[in-house]
């Protein structure tokens, strides 16, 4: 029953004088592990630097930093139909989307897939002809008895991938939870278009892009301070503008040192090594007990997909090494279910706005079948603000280390994901630890500003679709592969 009850002070501080003293401790013990101070954050962001350094160099590190093959930014005069495919961790998406002759505009017609669970740990030709389906429905509704011929697609893979070229792209590794067998280590882009091609679709893939790159793209597009491209989402990544003479890796390749390139820096897989991440045991479990273990650590405590696993992990950890202290007597069961719980159990907790806890309440009791008493919400509503504010924290480390390294005193960073957009105080507890990190004056306004992305994995693709094809036009290919079916795209 929403609706009665007081509603909540903005102070927490007075409702936790009726909390018994064991779960008081209990309470402390949370913060002390999850609490991330600004000593720490600048740590972290002192060795981040560092390793996107050392992805860059000739020997390459723990973070990829993928070279993208795209140069720069749009200037606004890009135009033309593009179709999109966003393949991300959740959904699947298909767009098309017109780049009109106003600067800076577009029109776009998009359909929406859920991926289905069993897909992500299925076959690859399941996969391939999933996605096959979903594009083939798209134009056969959008397109109905239409000659179609010759669609330049740009497709969003957000996963990282190796690519010598731009319409190519080996994966590194699956991340976000997907484990498709035969597909790591291989270029994506032939079994893709041969479903396309056993289908009569008359589609090619003009680029094959990352989410952020896309997103960095997208938003610079309407806003030229955009420097930085950022997913907060069921994963975690990072794209902005190099310059090639920054690149020892593609030294040999001999562009203008000051060309600019757009870096996917998947720094997800920042720490790995596990060198400066305040980790804690429940991140160890979920990184022993995942698909992918050793891989994606500053993603394990930052992404969508893991924050109602650790707060799962926390509880459950609570319940079993002290019994009688929470949820005494109950059936616990539905707790232990792995992934049972998702950020948008944490969200709603965060949300409740009433004094009592008593949406907190009704949601144990839904979800997990737990019937909690006021100190036991509290504690729980307290470990849910921890969590939260550890991933906004450390996700802000990730977006210094790029403006430090760059010497980028003042930009706007465009993030988009499920985290950024709908986690509660997410953006300014970020915002909160970017001051404490680049040491803002307490007058002065926030330098670097984290704000809402335009489409980056729909526009950004056709942009970045776009941005080729001129390209091709203008006879500049390099890392292209397939000119010639490009050139029948003009
Ligand atoms: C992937 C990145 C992607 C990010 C956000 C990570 O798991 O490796 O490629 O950009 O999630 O979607």
């Amino acid at each position: 029953m929403v609706g009665i009850g007081p509603r909540r002070r903005p102070s927490r501080k007075g409702s936790m004088t009726d909390i018994p003293k064991n779960l008081l401790d209990q309470i402390k013990e949370f913060e002390d592990v999850f609490t991330v101070d600004r000593q720490k954050l600048k740590e972290v962001v002192a060795h981040f630097i560092k390793e996107l350094e050392k992805g860059l160099s000739v020997e390459g590190g723990n973070i990829p930093m993928n070279v993208t093959w795209v140069f720069g930014f749009p200037n606004g005069d890009e135009q033309g139909t593009f179709l999109a495919l966003d393949m991300g961790g959740t959904n699947l998406r298909v767009c098309e989307i017109e780049l009109t002759e106003e600067r800076g505009e577009f029109d776009i017609t998009q359909s929406k897939y859920r991926i289905p669970e069993e897909l992500k740990t299925g076959t690859a030709e399941e996969l391939w002809e999933y996605i096959a389906d979903c594009l083939q429905q798209f134009i056969e509704y959008h397109h109905e008895n239409e000659e179609l011929s010759n669609l330049p697609l740009g497709f969003t893979f957000s996963y990282p991938a190796t690519q010598e070229y731009i319409d190519h792209g080996v994966l590194q590794r699956w991340t976000k939870g997907f484990d498709i067998e035969g597909v790591e280590g291989k270029d994506v882009v032939p079994p893709f278009e041969e479903v396309l091609r056993k289908r009569g679709l008359p589609i090619k893939t003009t680029a094959l892009i990352n989410d952020t790159t896309g997103t960095l793209i997208a938003s610079a597009y309407t806003d030229s301070d955009m420097k930085i491209g950022c997913i907060f989402g069921t994963g975690v990544n990072a794209a902005y503008m190099e310059d090639a003479g920054s690149i020892p890796k593609i030294a040999h390749l001999n562009l203008p040192p000051d060309t600019p390139i757009a870096i996917n820096c998947e720094y997800g897989a920042f720490d790995n090594e596990h060198v400066v991440l305040p980790r804690t045991k429940y991140d160890i479990v979920i990184d022993r007990d995942s698909p992918r273990p050793g891989q994606q650590a500053f993603e394990k405590m930052t992404a969508g997909l893991y924050l109602g696993e650790i707060y799962r992990l926390a509880l459950l950890d609570v319940i079993e090494t002290k019994p009688g202290l929470i949820c005494e007597k109950q059936d616990v069961s539905k707790l232990r279910k792995p992934y049972s719980l998702d950020a948008s159990f944490l969200s709603a907790i965060e949300e409740d706005p009433f004094e009592n806890l008593q949406e907190t309440q009704e949601l144990f009791e839904r979800v997990l079948n737990l019937k909690l008493v006021k100190s036991e919400l509290e504690m729980c509503r307290r470990l849910a603000e921890l969590i939260g504010t550890r991933a906004a924290r450390l996700s802000a480390c990730g977006v210094a280390a790029i403006c430090t390294k760059k010497n980028i005193e003042r930009c706007h960073v465009g993030a988009d994901g499920s985290v950024f957009t709908k986690y509660p105080h997410f953006k300014a507890r970020g915002a909160q630890a970017l001051r404490e990190i680049l040491d803002w004056p307490d007058n002065e306004k926030d330098k670097v500003v984290i704000m809402p992305a335009e489409d980056g994995s729909g526009v950004g693709a056709a942009l970045i679709a776009a941005l080729t094809l001129k390209r091709v036009k203008e006879g500049n290919v390099a890392g292209i592969r397939d000119k010639n079916s490009m050139l029948k795209l003009i």
